[in-house]
C-alpha cells in the first residue's frame, strides 16, 4: 500500500494526506491564533502604556491578546498544544500511525485498532479514516473497529505507592487535557467518520481496558503519558496484538516514566522485537508471536 514518489498519488492517498493536514491544522496554520500573556507581549515596552491598566481593561471587556499564525516546525514534530486541532501529535508521528495502519491492513493482520489516551480524538479519527479508505482492499474491511479509550477528564493523580516512577507528576488538574466524550464524538462526526464501529471506552484505563470486549488488535497506540497509564494499557492489551500487528508509543523518547513502563513490560514479557524510533519521542515495534 506504500507508493514510491514517482507514482501518481491515488485519490485515497490524497484523502488521507488531507485528513492529516486538517487534523493537525497544518493546512490552516496562518489562520491560527495563540493567546499572548501581556507580560510576554514585546510590543508593550515600545508603547507609553500602564501595563496594569491595560490588563484591567482587557479583563473587564473579556478581550484577549492573540498572535496570528502557528509554527510549522513545532506542528511537524508535535511540540505544541494546538488551540483547535484535533490532535497534538505532530505530522511525523501521524505519518507513522498511517504507515503502521496501512502496513497491518495490507498484510491482513486481523483485529481492531485502539488508542489509549486520545485527548480530542485526532489520532483515532485518522485511524478510522484510513480503515474506511482501504476497506475495499482489506480482507477484514467492514468489520474492524476503532476503540477510543480515555477518562475524558484528563490524567489521574499520581499513585506513587504503586507506581514510584510517577512520583511528583501531577497533571490531574491540567484543564486543557480534559476533553469530554461528546466533544470527541463530535470531532468524528465533523469528518463524517462516526458510526457503530467506533467504540468509546470511558473511564480510567485500570477500570475499562481489561474488560473491553476486544478479541484481537492489529494496532495498539499508547498515549497516556504516565508509567501507570502506559503499564495498564500494555498489560490489558499488548497480549491481544496479533502476529504482525503494531504497538506504537507516543511518549517513549521524551518522557522517562513512559519509557520505563515500556522497558519494564518488554523485559518482563521477553519482547525483543526491535524498537523503531519515529522522532524525538515516538516509537513502534512489530509484534512477533
Ligand atoms: C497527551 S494526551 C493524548 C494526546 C492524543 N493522543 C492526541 O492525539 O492529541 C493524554 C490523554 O491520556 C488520557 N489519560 C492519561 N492517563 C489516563 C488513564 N490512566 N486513564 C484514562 N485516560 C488517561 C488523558 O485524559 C489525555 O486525554
Amino acid at each position: 500500500m506504500q507508493q514510491s514518489d514517482s507514482q501518481p498519488r491515488s485519490v485515497r492517498d490524497r484523502y488521507i494526506d488531507l485528513l492529516m493536514s486538517s487534523l493537525t491544522r497544518s493546512l490552516y496554520l496562518d489562520e491560527e491564533t495563540h493567546d499572548v500573556p501581556l507580560a510576554e507581549w514585546e510590543g508593550l515596552t515600545s508603547l507609553d502604556l500602564d501595563a496594569e491598566a491595560l490588563k484591567q481593561a482587557l479583563r473587564s471587556t473579556s478581550t484577549r491578546l492573540t498572535r496570528r499564525g502557528g509554527d510549522p516546525q513545532r506542528r511537524q514534530v508535535g511540540h505544541d498544544w494546538p488551540p483547535t486541532a484535533e490532535t497534538m501529535v505532530g505530522i511525523d508521528r501521524l505519518a507513522d500511525v498511517r504507515f503502521c495502519v496501512e502496513s497491518a491492513l495490507a498484510d491482513g493482520v486481523p483485529g481492531d485498532l485502539i488508542e489509549t489516551g486520545v485527548w480530542r480524538g485526532g489520532v483515532t479519527v485518522l485511524m478510522k479514516g484510513i480503515v474506511e479508505a482501504w476497506a475495499s482492499d482489506d480482507q477484514y474491511g467492514g468489520t474492524r473497529r476503532v476503540w477510543v479509550a480515555d477518562s475524558f477528564e484528563g490524567l489521574p493523580a499520581p499513585d506513587a505507592t504503586n507506581y514510584p516512577a510517577d512520583e511528583g507528576i501531577d497533571w490531574s488538574g491540567v484543564e486543557p487535557l480534559k476533553v469530554d466524550v461528546d466533544t470527541v464524538k463530535a470531532n468524528f462526526a465533523k469528518f463524517g467518520l462516526l458510526d457503530d464501529r467506533v467504540e468509546f471506552l470511558v473511564g480510567w484505563f485500570s477500570e475499562t481496558l481489561a474488560a473491553a470486549p476486544i478479541e484481537s488488535l492489529a494496532v495498539l497506540r499508547l498515549d497516556g503519558d504516565l508509567y501507570e497509564s502506559t503499564m495498564d494499557a500494555l498489560v490489558a492489551l499488548e497480549p491481544k496484538v496479533a502476529d504482525g500487528g503494531y504497538v506504537l508509543v507516543d511518549d517513549y523518547g521524551g518522557w522517562e516514566p513512559c519509557r520505563k513502563a515500556v522497558d519494564d513490560y518488554r523485559a518482563a514479557n521477553n519482547i525483543t522485537a526491535p524498537i523503531v524510533e519515529v522522532d524525538w519521542t515516538g516509537i513502534h515495534w512489530r509484534t512477533e508471536r
